[in-house]
């Protein structure tokens, strides 16, 4: 080939490297001009002799796409005003349609699409009645499909029984369906957030035998969801009405490791109810306790602020002071106590490094706030000093508004256990 060609080719590949690292920056407000419809840089043409090298696949991009030369599996089309959704060649793996106005998605969308692997359509405007059945289950090979922040009122169903990640959080699903979630053996995580479910009957939530991570905060549960698959790791119901925990409603989820209930109308638990061999962080912040409840060994954060406890007994937490506990942060701010908790407490958790009582509650006819002494007092505290390197991270967040409460975002994002 010759120079100048050698030199074009050259050129294009350069402007597309740099229209991919442009286009798919999330962190800047990336808004297309809309008088000017958006122009891939350059097509691919199969067919057109362009002097490279053939690959075995063809290198076709929907018009209203871009398809980076770094890799043929990948087509970008978010961020486009999209109505429709564009045509796929059938070699695309990963899609991405987020930020458009998709309303519908009909059954010849992803007719020829079965090697998606990834499917993002967050941020449109689908429609449940406007998504034909099966669109989705089209490709043996997916893994992960992101529809948050559309209009969903429905789970689109059946999804590709391959899929392992779900993430329908922002939409206005209201109910499960028998059919939902049927045959999805392989999925570990399924987001449900900021969704308008009042309850989960039945046994739709045991046949994902092997969901790791279940979030459902931010609905209008008025009580647990039935029948939580053995193998769950995760739980967030944070921000709903949940009222009452059943009995044994843990009794068969020993891998549980983190439980968020914050945000509830919870006033009583059994006392051994959180009794689980592998509990590493219970958020019952927000609700109305008054009677604390058995620690398990395992447990390192415990939330119980805003809650209505007036003591604290420790021996009902630690009925064994054999020193195993491994508790390390209690927080119990906006309560109702009158006093710092038992010396007992130091003996039976002996890893504790923080114990936050911040302001308590008035209780009514008395007009002085409690102050209680913190633990660890901050001239004896190891960890006084903000600047101290080894500052851990649980004694962080006794400082200040606690970011992981008052940030909804972190507290919800139960994702970044992974
Ligand atoms: C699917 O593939 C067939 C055969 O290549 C083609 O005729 C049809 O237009 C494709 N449909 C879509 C929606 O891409
Ligand atoms: C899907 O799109 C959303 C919205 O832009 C983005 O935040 C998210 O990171 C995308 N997910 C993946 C896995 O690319
Ligand atoms: C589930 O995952 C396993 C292991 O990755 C895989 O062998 C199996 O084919 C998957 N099942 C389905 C229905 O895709
Ligand atoms: C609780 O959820 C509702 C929607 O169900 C939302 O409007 C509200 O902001 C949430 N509150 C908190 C504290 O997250
Ligand atoms: C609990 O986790 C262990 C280790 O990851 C795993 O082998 C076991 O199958 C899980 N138990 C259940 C009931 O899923
Ligand atoms: C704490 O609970 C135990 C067991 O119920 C009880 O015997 C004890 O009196 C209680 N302690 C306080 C200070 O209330």
């Amino acid at each position: 080939m010759d120079v100048l060609t050698q030199l074009l080719v050259l050129t294009l590949t350069f402007t597309q490297g740099l229209c991919q690292y442009e286009g798919y920056d999330y962190d800047t407000d990336y808004e297309p001009d809309p008088e000017s419809p958006y122009q891939p840089p350059i097509h691919f043409h199969p067919g057109v002799d362009y002097n490279v090298p053939r690959v075995p696949y063809s290198t076709e991009c929907a018009r209203e796409c871009y398809c980076p030369p770094s890799s043929i599996i990948t087509m970008y089309c978010d961020n486009r005003k999209l109505k429709t959704i564009p045509r796929i060649p059938s070699r695309i793996q990963q899609l991405y349609l987020q930020h458009n106005e998709i309303e519908a998605v009909d059954i010849k969308s992803f007719v020829n699409a079965t090697s998606l692997t990834e499917i993002n359509l967050s941020y449109n405007k689908l429609k449940s009645n406007k998504i034909d059945a099966g669109v989705f289950a089209t490709s043996p090979h997916l893994h992960q499909i992101i529809l948050n922040n559309n209009d969903l009122e429905e789970i689109p169903s059946p999804i590709s029984s391959s899929v392992e990640r779900i993430f329908l959080g922002s939409n206005k699903i209201n109910k499960i369906r028998e059919q939902d979630l049927q045959g999805l053996v392989n999925v570990t995580m399924l987001d449900l957030c900021n969704n308008r479910i009042d309850n989960i009957k039945g046994k739709v939530l045991s046949r994902l035998t092997k969901l790791m991570q279940l979030n459902i905060c931010n609905n209008k549960l008025y009580s647990m969801p039935a029948s939580l698959p053995t193998s769950l790791m995760y739980l967030s119901l944070e921000n709903n009405s949940i009222s009452k925990i059943p009995d044994d409603y843990f009794a068969k989820l020993p891998n549980l490791t983190a439980i968020r209930i914050s945000h509830n109308n919870i006033d009583e638990v059994p006392l051994y109810m959180f009794n689980l061999p592998k509990l590493m962080e219970l958020n019952l912040g927000h609700n109305k306790l008054k009677r604390i409840f058995y620690v398990p060994r395992s447990l390192e954060h415990l939330y119980l602020h805003d809650n209505e406890f007036e003591s604290i007994n420790i021996t009902l937490m630690c009925p064994v002071m054999d020193q195993t506990h491994r508790l390390t942060y209690l927080r119990l701010d906006q309560n109702r106590l009158k006093g710092p908790i038992s010396t007992f407490a130091f003996l039976c958790f002996p890893h504790i490094q923080s114990i936050y009582y911040g302001e308590q509650k008035h209780t009514a006819g008395e007009g002085q706030m409690h102050l209680i002494p913190p633990y660890p007092p901050p001239e004896h505290s190891r960890y006084g000093d903000d600047d101290d390197d080894d500052f851990p991270q649980y004694h962080r967040e006794e400082h200040g508004p606690i970011a992981e409460e008052d940030e909804d975002e972190d507290e919800n994002d139960i994702r970044g256990y992974y």
